[in-house]
């Protein structure tokens, strides 16, 4: 049966990558029907609105959804609610995608590419695993309010449940089974309540379910600094939704770029996973065709695997990647000169 994939190429480089993935998703297969809506700022400037009900509901009825990137600054006085990140929000929380992979990985080619030195992240290996439709992005209340006095006041809750942080939880044990056994859960249980709560409901359900993999519990600060002393310490790290953006970014820069990451939103089985890269809309080079669309043809090999079934064309994909950059393929970000269509043209080259 052929599967469907939602193309939300969105703002910036966003359809500069996309049109990367496409070029390699046709190459790839002719049983993907690949389908494209408007999205972002993109979509709030023609309608109104950054996530419309039709785009919303081909997510919905998609196999698999891969975004490009959304924002700008020239939304950045739109209301909140109307703001292009508001449709990613948006749409994460309709799909139900609460576990959100970022692996982050060091290509033996690009090992020299890292702000850090070679021999702190070759072989580098971690997955991050980010709780993406709770916490502090979703609690409330929120708002800015005038207070009597004069001032103003800004307020966000933080606010998880035990059967969020179990099931994302499980997420973080069942991958690590799969890899080198070890799971780090972040938070800040020596300040923040929802901390406390974290570690405890990740510690029982431990206990219960997964006793074999070996659990670790460390402050999210620790965390931050562990990342960029001894980052192969980690296999999978497990924390909340605004921890998880702050070090899965931290975490990009030791694989050489933000370019490279890409990343695959989950929910439970049977439903559509959503897959993006890590990195935003880079208005700073949007337009000038140099952007890596590595991340983002790294998410497609993410949805292949995850969502369509198809790890034999994935793993072509994979090893297709790893040649190009072996072959010294690289775009500005990684030190090198290629376009964002050349390096997709390396990718293809490679793939024979
Ligand atoms: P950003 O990720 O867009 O850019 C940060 C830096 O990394 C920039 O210098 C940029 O040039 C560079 N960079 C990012 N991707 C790159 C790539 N593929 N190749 C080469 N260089 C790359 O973050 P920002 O500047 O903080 O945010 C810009 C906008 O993007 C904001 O509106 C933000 O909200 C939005 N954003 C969207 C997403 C998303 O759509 N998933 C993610 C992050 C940020
Ligand atoms: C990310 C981004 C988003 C986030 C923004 C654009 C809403 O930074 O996907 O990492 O904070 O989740
Ligand atoms: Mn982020």
């Amino acid at each position: 049966m052929t599967q469907t994939l939602l193309l939300l190429p969105g703002d910036g480089i966003g359809p500069e990558v996309c049109a990367e993935v496409r070029k390699i998703a046709s190459a790839l297969t002719n049983d993907l029907k690949i389908d494209e809506k408007i999205y972002g700022g993109a979509s709030y400037d023609a309608h109104g609105a950054p996530l419309t009900d039709e785009t919303l509901q081909a997510a919905l009825e998609a196999d698999a959804v891969l975004m490009g990137a959304c924002g700008g600054p020239q939304w950045a006085k739109v209301p909140r609610h109307l703001r292009p990140e508001a449709a990613l929000l948006g749409l994460r929380k309709e799909m139900q995608v609460y576990a959100n992979l970022r692996p982050a990985l060091c290509f033996d080619a690009l090992a020299d590419a890292s702000s850090l030195k070679r021999e702190v992240v070759a072989g580098l290996d971690i997955m991050i695993v980010r709780e993406l439709t709770g916490g502090v992005y979703f609690g409330e209340p929120r708002g800015i309010d005038d207070m009597p006095d004069g001032q103003r006041r800004g307020y966000d809750t933080q606010v998880y449940t035990t059967s969020e942080i179990e099931r994302v939880s499980r997420v973080a044990f069942e991958l690590a089974r799969g890899r080198r056994n070890k799971v780090t859960s972040a938070e800040k249980s020596n300040v923040m309540e929802s901390g406390v709560l974290w570690r405890e409901v990740v510690t029982d359900l431990h206990a219960r379910e997964y006793a074999d993999v070996e659990l670790e519990h460390m402050l999210a600060d620790n965390a931050a600094m562990q990342l960029v002393r001894r980052p192969t310490q980690f296999d999978v790290l497990v924390t909340d939704n605004l921890f998880g953006d702050i070090l899965s970014d931290a975490a990009a820069q030791l694989t050489g770029s933000l370019g490279m990451l890409p990343s695959a939103a989950l929910g439970d089985a049977g439903k559509p996973g959503l897959y993006e890269p890590i990195h935003g809309s880079a208005p700073d080079i949007a337009g000038q065709g140099i952007a890596n669309p590595l991340a983002a043809i790294l998410s497609f090999e993410m949805a292949l695997r995850w969502s369509l079934d198809r790890a034999d064309i994935a793993d072509r994909l994979y090893a297709a990647v790893i040649k190009a950059l072996e072959d010294g393929a690289r775009t500005r970000d990684i030190g090198g000169q290629l376009t964002t269509a050349q390096m997709g043209d390396a990718v293809l080259k490679a793939l024979g």
